[in-house]
């Protein structure tokens, strides 16, 4: 995939980063997707921003040292929230962190609770998702000009990732759900109490609009990804009121400087080696 992406001058902004040999004795390999309410890393050191034009579009982040880690920061809905889950352009924002050498990803999402019992603030570490998107790009493996491939999702987010996450926030005595299964509608409206209800009797437990094809990309990429699931609200039906973007905004401002942190911990304890198979492809080269 890295051949075919190429780098573009930046328009406005920052210092520029402008051809991949730049960056490239930095070793970026970590990055943090921020989802709604998460638009600027903050705690990062001499930040620029970047852009690159990949195959599939132009994505931009902002790359940042934390201690001796570089940190490259990219907000999904951009720098102003102008882009709706279904017109994220998630195969650019994935391709161009591969370019950039970038080995794991930590992302945001907001979601809404399906279970009574996982209350508004709540954090989730989800280890299942449910994919019920339908106008997205969602792979790398279109057949265009390259193999066929079937990636396998029987562990869909980095094992070592919500390791590390579920450690963090145990240590700083956060209350969490470790584990969940996260079902992502297409938006950008909320659901209806009848497809909550559905979705409850699937098993999920909280609903959101951008975790797929974010995590899809990433595996198939080679990438380790997880997220940790913001409770903004209860989902439609469960919710006392009809749902707001402003209750949703509320609670992720709230917790927004707490995820920072926990990000960048999270970040300077991850040993160097992946001990996950988040990487490794199946060797499609089968014989007549
Ligand atoms: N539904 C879908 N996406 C969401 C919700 C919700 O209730 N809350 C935050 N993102």
């Amino acid at each position: 995939m890295g051949d075919r992406l190429t780098n573009s001058e930046e328009k406005g902004g920052g210092p520029l980063l402008n051809k991949s040999k730049d960056f490239g004795n930095m070793d970026v390999n970590l990055a943090i997707i921020g989802g709604t309410g998460y638009y600027h890393p903050r705690l990062l050191e001499d930040s620029r921003e970047m852009t690159l034009d990949t195959k599939y579009g132009r994505a931009k982040m902002i790359i940042g040292t934390y201690g001796d880690k570089t940190v490259a920061f990219m907000p999904r809905h951009g720098d102003r929230h102008q882009l709706p889950p279904h017109r994220v352009n998630y195969r650019a924002n994935i391709a161009a962190l591969k370019e950039l050498g970038i080995q794991r990803i930590l992302s945001t999402t907001a979601v809404g609770s399906i279970k009574e019992s996982i209350t508004q603030g709540t954090l989730v570490i989800v280890d299942q998702f449910i994919d019920l998107t339908r106008n997205r790009q969602h792979t790398f493996y279109d057949g265009d000009d390259g193999p066929v491939y079937h990636t396998d999702f029987t562990e869909p987010y980095c094992p070592q990732l919500r390791n590390h996450l579920s450690n963090v926030l145990g240590g700083k005595g956060i209350p969490f759900v470790n584990g969940g299964t996260y079902i992502c509608t297409e938006g950008p409206r909320y659901e209806t109490p009848a497809e909550i209800q559905a979705f409850s009797s699937w098993g999920a437990d909280v609903v959101g609009m951008t975790s797929v094809p974010e995590v899809t990309l990433a595996r198939e990429a080679g990438l380790c990804y997880a997220t940790l699931s913001m409770v903004t609200n209860l989902a439609a039906g469960i919710s006392p009121h009809p749902l707001t973007h402003r209750e949703v905004i509320d609670v992720v401002k709230e917790k927004i400087n707490l995820i920072r942190e926990l990000f960048l911990e999270v970040l300077a304890v991850l040993p160097q080696t992946r001990s996950c198979s988040c990487w490794e492809k199946e060797d499609i080269t089968l014989e007549e």
